[in-house]
């Protein structure tokens, strides 16, 4: 529960409000049918008071009974109608919304959802929106017929009696304080509840998101201890809300309990003195359980309203998430026209080039005045962790903007590109490698709709997964675990790039994608890629000697700075990357030497 939660209720019931503007008809609808099920209960003790009536005077009851019959079968009619019309209300608000948070969180910054807690994001489309359509339409239709109905119900209870009426008003005033007093507490009770709830589910996500790391290093024991205090606390504090909840429960029973016979006690001296009739009475004593029953319903409803509100208001705050847009509109910056036909551009004029780009998030500068070009080929880009290079790469696909220079595709400013067409001829392996689509097949062409099984099968044999998937039962309909776990590091990173490859676009962005291969795969599959796809722009992260052997040219970034550029062999003469290549992760020279000489195109285990 967030601290300001409860301090903005007036505005978070506005926001719910407009957002349940459009239904403003079902709204309607629905508070009609409530209403005309509480008029219904109210007329009861009228036709209640004209049957007692007609017993004493002996008169014809036919007519009452039967007006009391109908009154009590409407009222039955308009509470199903009005339960069913309610419950589908909130359902599509709902809907509306869920929709509304899916469109908005793919359609947000990388940057946006980045900086966010995964859990939070995901429990805000599944646990505040489920909130939100269990209680708070029910919530504010309450809110607005009880308040009638116990006016209403005065009003009757008035012109039967001002006495009693009287007598009853303060009784139930009394009765409604004490109720709201210990409800109150149940509210923060059930929330201190769900908070340790919250707990437990934030133990099991980091554990299972760990589970090798947790297994490795023992700590299943002090995961399951830390998973069983939080439990003990989630029941300490559920124990301790159901205990409230009797409390309060039993508050309201004794509330109607002593207003009844109060009521009753007070009614049969006014009907002995004559002052009342006994239908009168009964009448009375009818609507204080027909006021009773709804007040009830609302300090229910008004504990359930203040989580509803708390959970729109989280809900709400996702939707105003900012969104990625095309500047198609601003101004062209740069003077050579985007291909906005979808037409590509003849492989000799294709290019990414950084121009004098400076970047940093927030006031940390990561890029400062980055200056490369890169041409169809193999461009590696190296530089110690944290040196800027996925940061680079970003700018090319345009999740972040630079903030001072320009990154060109084909001599277009990307920012005057629609994205989908940027993203379109910039294909991107992002670090880890992670594999979306429930089989082999779906990974491997995942966003791209048109994969003829012919050119699939070059990108998987070039990638080397061919042999492989062909020899698997169910081939390419194989699945693939929740996180690719059934398949190597190395399988997933192969697919991965297969997956970029399918999408034949100009420009291949592998951020360490083979970084899970070894050396000598890595080499096999970056010699294809150079020989299969020579028409491509091709910038690879790495941290490996070989593959910057094989690279048409290699850039060096230091502390977000191009620190030296050239063939490897140009950069051997510098120090620092000397001593990058160095690292025992990289391979020797002498091991590239080796491997290129090694020649022959001997596709490796794609085991690895
Ligand atoms: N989303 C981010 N928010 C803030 N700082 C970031 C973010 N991503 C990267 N950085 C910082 O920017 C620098 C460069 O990161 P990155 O481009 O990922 O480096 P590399 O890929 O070379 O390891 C690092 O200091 C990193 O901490
Ligand atoms: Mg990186």
């Amino acid at each position: 529960m967030e601290p300001d939660a409860a301090s903005r209720p007036t505005s978070s019931l506005r926001t719910l409000i407009s957002r349940l503007a459009p239904f403003r008809g079902a709204l309607t609808v629905v508070l009609l049918l409530e209403l005309g099920t509480r008029a219904a209960a109210l007329i009861q003790p009228l036709a209640a008071r004209a049957v007692v009536d007609g017993v004493a005077a002996r008169a014809d009851l036919m007519w009452p009974i039967a007006v009391l019959g109908a009154v009590a079968i409407i009222g039955l009619c308009l509470n199903y109608a009005g339960f069913y019309q309610r419950g589908k209300l909130s359902e599509r608000f709902v809907l509306g919304l869920r929709k509304a948070m899916a469109g908005r969180i793919v359609g947000a910054p990388v940057s946006y959802v980045e900086s966010r807690s995964t859990a939070d994001l995901v429990s805000r489309v599944g646990a505040d929106s489920t909130l939100i359509q269990q209680t708070t339409v029910k919530a504010l239709v309450d809110l607005v017929v009880v308040p009638l109905t116990v006016v209403a119900g005065i009003v009757l209870m008035l012109t039967i009696d001002v006495f009693l009426a009287l007598v009853v008003i303060v009784l139930l005033s009394v009765a409604g304080l004490a109720e709201a007093g210990v409800f109150r507490r149940v509210v923060v009770d059930t929330e201190t509840a769900q908070e340790h709830v919250a707990g437990l589910t934030g133990v099991v996500q980091r554990v299972l998101l760990a589970f090798r790391t947790v297994k490795a290093s023992r700590s299943e024991r002090r995961e399951a201890e830390s998973f069983d205090r939080n439990a003990d606390s989630a029941y300490r504090a559920s124990v301790k809300a159901v205990r409230t909840g009797a409390l309060a429960d039993t508050v309201a029973y004794a509330a109607v309990d002593f207003t009844f016979l109060v009521t009753l006690a007070v009614g049969v001296v006014r009907v002995s003195t004559g002052s009342v009739g006994v239908g009168d009475l009964v009448a009375i004593l009818l609507y204080v359980v027909y006021i009773q029953e709804p007040v009830e319903a609302l300090t229910n409803s008004a504990g359930k309203l203040s989580e509803g509100l708390a959970a729109l208001r989280r809900i709400t705050e996702l939707l105003d998430a900012p969104q990625e847009t095309d500047t198609a509109a601003a101004p062209a910056r740069t003077e050579v026209p985007a291909v906005s036909n979808g037409s590509k551009p003849p492989a000799s004029r294709r290019s990414v080039r950084f121009d004098q780009v400076w970047f940093g998030y927030g006031d940390q500068p990561v890029l400062r005045d980055v200056s490369i070009e890169a041409v169809p080929g193999l461009t590696v880009l190296v530089g110690s962790s944290g040196a800027g290079k996925t940061t680079l790469l970003s700018l090319a696909e345009r999740f972040v903007e630079p903030e001072r220079g320009a990154v060109l595709l084909d001599g277009a400013d990307v920012r005057d590109l629609p994205l989908a067409e940027l993203r379109g001829r910039v294909a991107y392996v992002q670090q880890e490698a992670p594999l979306l689509g429930a089989t082999i097949g779906e990974a491997a062409t995942y966003g791209v709709d048109d994969v003829d099984e012919e050119r699939l099968r070059r990108i998987l044999e070039s990638v080397g997964l061919r042999t492989w998937i062909e020899g698997l039962p169910l081939g390419l309909d194989t699945e693939v675990g929740e996180r690719g776990v059934q398949i190597s590091g190395g399988q997933r990173q192969r697919l991965a790039v297969a997956r970029a490859l399918a999408r034949d676009s100009e420009v291949l962005l592998l951020d360490e994608a083979t970084s899970q291969l070894d050396p000598l795969n890595e080499q096999n599959l970056v010699r294809s890629l150079t020989r299969d796809f020579r028409d491509r722009v091709v910038i690879a992260v790495t941290h490996r000697m070989p593959m910057a052997y094989q690279a048409d040219q290699v850039i060096m970034l230091r502390h977000g700075s191009v620190h030296a550029r050239g063939t490897h062999d140009d950069l051997l003469s510098d120090p620092h990357y000397r001593q990058l290549i160095a690292s025992p992760s990289a391979g020797s020279p002498e091991l590239a030497e080796q491997l290129t000489a090694s020649g022959e195109d001997g596709r490796g285990e794609p085991g690895a």
